[in-house]
């Protein structure tokens, strides 16, 4: 099994010299982390190699070139990068995802392109990857690519990582294509995020867009479950804390301690972005030195600002307004042998950042928004040993895992200016401490424990995916149950009713019987060798009214009452308690919930919030378990959580136990049970190995099948006459 990665930019650019073309390390987190991945013997990598040509000699010589890293390019136009990079992506998905929504420029045509594009990469994927690969796309630059995968080649798992925010969805649903997009990413099997914060917005914009169920971490899509969960980032530790140990490194520190004197140096790295919150830590330096003239000639900010995106519009007013200010708090403050800011727009090769990152006695990291920061991380290593100390934005996704930093606001100006005081001012043990306790969570949260971690619940979730696909009902199954069902003398047959012979239905007395369904009952009841019964959570008047005609055998509120030879039993012979408490928490939960109700039955008290709003609901769902608690231990009462729906119900009874109360009751040589709902998997779990139990609408665990249409009726029709289902 190979592993494909797929990303915007492939972790080399290619650029051309006079002697042919060179290769040099693509700059951005995503690159620089990736790139160092270890332990992924058959890895392959597609991707933009940074470089425009329509020379089909030139791109047979970058694709051999490229090929010795198993890197495989995707060629670009300069329209589409315009279209696409520059457009869709830099300006519209990253400002909005980034919460710069003032920042947004929309034109139809970047729309256009950010599909072509992904269809591209799709086409080159294509090409290259076998049954059973697993394909590991990443960023926003390739949101549609999952989907396009899925549809296009078979047996192949998919993964997506997102290395941006994930904005709430009240900004998401600015985009106009956000359902779309969602529909892209819905292709993966499994979709990662840095942060628990990202991936909460995500599943809420899924709920809110698409209007998808979703439990913890698995959102349901059509007949897939797909997986999200949070993975943060980590980087190459060994490298960066060994790099001061290699002595072109350690020749560098020297050489840069030498070239910048004694004065204490506080260090920024980042690519030329809005997002990175430049401006406010220039003025937050700024305002420091203003209070603080003390440390005049004694405390430079040394500004490493990568070139990137140049050619968006924001991206080039940006660098003007850094030039501006650094050129007036230098102009304001320097000295002849001191300069507030040492600014570098460029650039700088692994071993000068490595060197610069060690001399530095303070890292200043103030983003606005950053989906993770990998600076922040790789400065605390590459300080080996020695104290020095992170500033670290709060919004920054690193700001989760590394709390021994001096956190701040970016917004607040103040702020920045008290951390640089509190930093200057800490104690060398200290900043020990916290450097190392730091260092520790990073030694084992490394590139490759992220990488691994990724990949294997990949694994896992194709394992669980294809074991989930085998169960359901195809033509080979189908005609196993039919075989058994014709050579068997005596069957017992239970069906739940809503959900399962009915579809579910915002208000539950709507949901009653149609004609083709009454006729495939009659015509399956009146087989001698049938015992056909009704296992509903409906109560007993309900069952009688629409089904006391037919020959069969009901059971109502969960199996509490049985219908046998046209009269009822009781289960259970504990009646609910008529308790005021329980009946006023679920009032006051039904008040203050919009769209949901309850139900008292005989022998259990229902809310119902089916058509009430997911959050909403779920809110109230814990706050009346919570409630429900101390009052139902004092009754003897069991809290049931059902599809939509709480039950406080009698203990002691549940379509289990009905199952089990009517399977002893003859020999059955043919058992079968469909259900849709939670409360349907006690039948199925009492049930021997051999039964056909059949989940409804999705894949159960305890279920041996699935049907996941409701179809149950086409099911029953084809099971009992000689025709085939679909
Ligand atoms: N970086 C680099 N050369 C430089 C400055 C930075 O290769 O001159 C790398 C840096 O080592 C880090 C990455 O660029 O790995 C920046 O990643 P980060 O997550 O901090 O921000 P991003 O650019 O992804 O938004
Ligand atoms: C961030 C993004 C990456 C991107 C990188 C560099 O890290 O998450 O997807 O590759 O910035 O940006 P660029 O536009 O130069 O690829």
């Amino acid at each position: 099994m190979a592993l494909f990665i797929i990303s915007n930019r492939l972790p080399l650019k290619v650029g051309k010299s006079e002697d042919g073309f060179i290769y040099e390390r693509s700059e951005g987190g995503l690159a620089t982390g990736l790139g160092s991945l270890q332990d992924f013997p058959d890895r392959h990598w597609i991707g933009w190699p940074g470089i425009y040509s329509d020379d089909n000699q030139e791109r047979l010589e970058i694709c051999n070139g490229l090929l010795k890293e198993n890197f495989h390019p995707v060629f670009l136009s300069e329209e589409q990068i315009q279209d696409y990079y520059e457009g869709y992506n830099n300006s519209m998905i990253w400002p909005l995802c980034h919460y710069f929504y003032t920042y947004i420029q929309y034109e139809s045509r970047f729309w256009e392109t950010y599909q072509e594009v992904n269809r591209l990469f799709c086409d080159e994927a294509a090409k290259l990857l076998k049954p059973g690969d697993m394909v590991w796309v990443q960023d926003y630059q390739l949101m549609l690519l999952p989907a396009m995968l899925r549809e296009r080649i078979e047996d192949i798992s998919i993964g997506y990582f997102h290395h941006i925010p994930f904005p709430s969805y009240e900004l998401f649903r600015v985009l106009p294509e956000r359902a779309e997009i969602l529909k892209g990413l819905m292709g993966a099997d499994l979709i990662g995020f840095h942060t628990h914060d990202y991936m909460r917005h995500f599943i809420s914009a899924t709920y809110r867009v698409l209007g998808l169920d979703s439990d913890l971490d698995e959102i349901h899509y059509g007949d897939r479950i797909v997986h999200v969960d949070a993975f943060p980032m980590g980087i190459n530790y060994d490298l960066h804390y060994s790099a001061i140990l290699d002595p072109s490194v350690l020749k560098k520190a020297k050489e840069f301690r030498k070239n910048f004197g004694n004065h204490k140096l506080v260090l920024s790295v980042d690519r030329l972005d809005y997002s990175k919150g430049i401006l406010h830590r220039l003025k937050g330096f700024s305002l420091f030195l203003e209070n603080n003239p003390e440390y005049r000639g004694k405390v430079s900010l040394v500004m490493v600002v990568v070139p990137s995106r140049d050619s968006v519009e924001r991206y080039a007013d940006l660098k003007t307004k850094i030039d501006e200010m650094i050129g007036s708090l230098n102009g304001m403050y320097s000295s002849l042998n001191w300069s507030p800011v040492y600014y570098f727009y460029r650039g700088f090769p692994f071993e000068e950042l490595m060197a610069l990152y060690h001399i530095a006695n303070y890292a200043l990291v103030t983003p606005l928004r950053d989906g993770m920061n990998l600076v922040a991380k790789e400065y605390v290593a590459a300080k080996h040993d020695e104290p020095g100390m992170l500033i670290l934005s709060e919004m920054a996704g690193a700001a989760n895992e590394l709390k021994d930093a001096i956190i701040i606001n970016p917004n607040d100006i103040d702020e920045i200016e008290r951390a640089l005081l509190e930093a200057l001012k800490m104690p060398e043990e200290e900043k020990k401490k916290r450097m190392d306790k730091m260092r520790k969570i990073l030694s084992k949260q490394t590139v490759n424990k992220w990488a691994n971690d990724f990949t294997s619940e990949l694994v896992s979730i194709k394992n669980i995916n294809t074991a989930l696909k085998n169960k359901k009902i195809g033509p080979d199954s189908f005609f196993k149950i039919k075989e058994k069902y014709q050579n068997a003398k005596k069957r017992l047959i239970i069906l739940d009713y809503d959900g399962t012979l009915v579809p579910l239905v915002k208000k539950p007395e709507l949901a009653i019987p149609d004609r083709q369904l009454m006729d495939t009952l009659k015509l399956l009841a009146t087989d001698q060798k049938n015992k056909v019964v009704i296992s509903s959570g409906r109560d007993a008047e309900f069952l009688d009214k629409w089904f006391s005609d037919l020959d069969l055998n009901l059971a109502a509120e969960h199996g509490a009452f049985y219908k046998e030879n046209g009269k009822w039993h009781e289960n259970v012979r504990t009646k609910f308690p008529a308790d005021e408490e329980i009946l006023d928490l679920l009032q006051k939960t039904a008040d203050k919930t919009p769209g949901s109700r309850i139900e008292v039955k005989k022998t259990s008290m229902v809310w119902h919030f089916r058509n009430s709003d997911k959050w909403l609901a779920e809110l109230r769902e814990k706050q009346l378990i919570n409630a429900l608690m101390i009052p139902c231990a004092r009754l003897g009462l069991q809290i049931m959580r059902g599809n939509k729906v709480i039950e406080i119900k009698t203990t002691g009874v549940d379509k289990g136990v009905e199952a089990t109360r009517l399977m002893s009751a003859d020999n059955y040589d043919f058992v079968m049970a469909m259900g849709d709902d939670i409360t349907d998997e006690d039948m199925f779990h009492v049930m021997p190995d051999d039964a056909i139990t059949i989940k409804v609408g999705s894949i159960s665990d305890h279920a041996r099948f699935s049907l996941l249409q409701l179809n149950t009726v086409k099911f029953i029709n084809s099971l009992i006459t000689p025709e085939t289902i679909a």
